[in-house]
C-alpha cells in the first residue's frame, strides 16, 4: 500500500517520473552531494531513472519519501533504511524544513516500530545535519569512523548517531514553539 505524509507545509510521498528533473538537478550541486554517502557526482538522468525503477512501496523499515513543498514541487527526500537519511535542494536550506519532514517520518515509523532505535549520522562537519538531528533527540556516538563517500570517491570521517522514541518524543515536545508544530 502507498503511503503519503502531510505536515502543515510539506506533503511526504512515493517519487515519480516526474520528479526526475528535481533529483537530477539536486543531486547536482556538489554543496548537498559532499556530504552523503552513496550518491555519485556528477548525477545524470540515467541515475535517477536506474535508482526510481528500484523504488518500493514504503514500509517502516524501509521507506524513501520524496519531499513535496506545494506550489514549488519536489525539494529533496528523506528515506529510513537501515538509517535515517535525508537532502534538500540548496534554495530551501534554514527554514526548518527538514525537522518537519524528519517528524512526519519519525511519527510514522515509531508509531509502528515503537521499540525501534533508529541510526543515522554525519560526516564530521556536516553542522546542519547534526543540528537536525540534536532538535530531534538524536545522541551521537563518541569517536568517529570512516565510510566511502561516492562523491568524493574515498573515505571520510563520520559520525553515527541513534535515536529512541523516548528521546524522540522529548525533543519533540522541545520544538513545540516552532511555528510548523
Ligand atoms: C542537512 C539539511 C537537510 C538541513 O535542512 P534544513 O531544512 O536547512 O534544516 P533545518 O532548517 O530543519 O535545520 C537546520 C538547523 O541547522 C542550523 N545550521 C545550519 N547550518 C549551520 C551552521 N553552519 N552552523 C550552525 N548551525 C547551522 C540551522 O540554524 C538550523 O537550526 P535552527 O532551526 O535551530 O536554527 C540540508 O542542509 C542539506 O540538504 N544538506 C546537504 C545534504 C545533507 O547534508 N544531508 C544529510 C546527510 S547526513
Amino acid at each position: 500500500m502507498d503511503v503519503r505524509l502531510s505536515t502543515k507545509r510539506l506533503i511526504l510521498r512515493r517519487p515519480t517520473e516526474a520528479d526526475i528533473p528535481a533529483v537530477v538537478a539536486g543531486f547536482n550541486d556538489f554543496e548537498v552531494v559532499r556530504y552523503l554517502t552513496r550518491v555519485q557526482y556528477p548525477y545524470t538522468e540515467a541515475d535517477a531513472r536506474a535508482w526510481l525503477a528500484t523504488r518500493q512501496p514504503p514500509r517502516p523499515t524501509n521507506a524513501h519519501f520524496g519531499i513535496e513543498l506545494p506550489g514549488e514541487g519536489m525539494i529533496g527526500f528523506v528515506s529510513l533504511q537501515s538509517e535515517l537519511g535525508f537532502w534538500l535542494a540548496r534554495h530551501c536550506h534554514g527554514r526548518g524544513l527538514m525537522t518537519e519532514a524528519c517528524t512526519a517520518l519519525l511519527d510514522w515509523h515509531f508509531d509502528a516500530l515503537p521499540d525501534d532505535i533508529v541510526q543515522s549520522g554525519a560526516h564530521v562537519g556536516n553542522t546542519a545535519s547534526l543540528k537536525v538531528q540534536q532538535k530531534l533527540g538524536f545522541v551521537e556516538w563518541p569517536g568517529t569512523e570512516l565510510r566511502f563517500a561516492l562523491s568524493h570517491g574515498r573515505d571520510v570521517p563520520h559520525i553515527r548517531t541513534t535515536l529512541s522514541r523516548v528521546d524522540y518524543e522529548a525533543a519533540k515536545s522541545g520544538l513545540k514553539s516552532r511555528s510548523w508544530m
